[in-house]
């Protein structure tokens, strides 16, 4: 299983993904142009034939917090790993950006659990957090279970390319930087 963001070229795949649960009640709907806007949110799963066999997505909320949302494995490959391994790369990423504290609203609560997620007040998350709640019809009477992971604070660094060293003459490249 190779893990990547995705791309626009598999928004079909995506949307084809999360709109089968959706139709269930399961997840949010999402719509290609809400993909599209928020592309780099997302990292596929994709299978040695090249179809998107699970899919999830970091939206950064705060300074600190990022919702993992639009979590989705193709209900044929479940429980093999594919939805540990998409959580996980977005646990790198989140990482990577520096953030120290990740959430979702999820009917799995045992699936988060085993990737280290406990169940929290929902009150106690960012208030942007609930600003997709407004468009959800399940809004009034709401079911979703809250679930955070603290993570360890770990220093940002960044290294500057070799394109940007061109333009950047003085930077370099073994120096990381905040
Ligand atoms: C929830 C979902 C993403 C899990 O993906 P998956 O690939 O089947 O899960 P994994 O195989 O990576 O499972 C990882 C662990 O969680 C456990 N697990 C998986 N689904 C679970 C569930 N529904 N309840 C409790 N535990 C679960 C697995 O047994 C496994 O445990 P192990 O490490 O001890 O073996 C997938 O079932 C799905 O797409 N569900 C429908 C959409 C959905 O609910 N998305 C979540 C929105 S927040």
């Amino acid at each position: 299983m190779l893990l990547r963001k995705a791309t626009m070229r598999d928004i079909p795949e995506v949307l084809a993904l999360i709109n089968t649960y959706a139709s269930n009640g399961i997840m949010l709907p999402r719509t290609d142009f809400e993909v599209a806007e928020e592309i780099r949110d997302f990292v596929v799963a994709v299978s040695e034939d090249g179809a998107v066999a699970g899919v999830g997505a970091l939206h950064i909320d705060t300074p600190t917090a990022a919702e993992v949302r639009s979590l989705a494995v193709d209900p044929n490959q479940k429980t093999r790993g594919i939805g540990r391994q998409v959580v996980e790369e977005l646990e790198l990423e989140a990482a990577r950006y520096g953030l120290t504290s990740l959430f979702a609203f999820t009917y799995v609560p045992g699936f988060f659990a085993k990737l280290g997620y406990s169940q929290v007040d929902r009150g106690l998350l960012p208030q942007k957090a609930w600003k997709d709640c407004l468009r959800c019809p399940k809004f009034q009477a709401c079911d979703e279970i809250a679930v955070h992971k603290p993570m360890p604070a770990t220093a940002a660094t960044w290294t500057p390319s070799p394109r940007l060293l061109q333009v950047l003459p003085s930077a370099s490249a073994s120096t990381p930087r905040i």
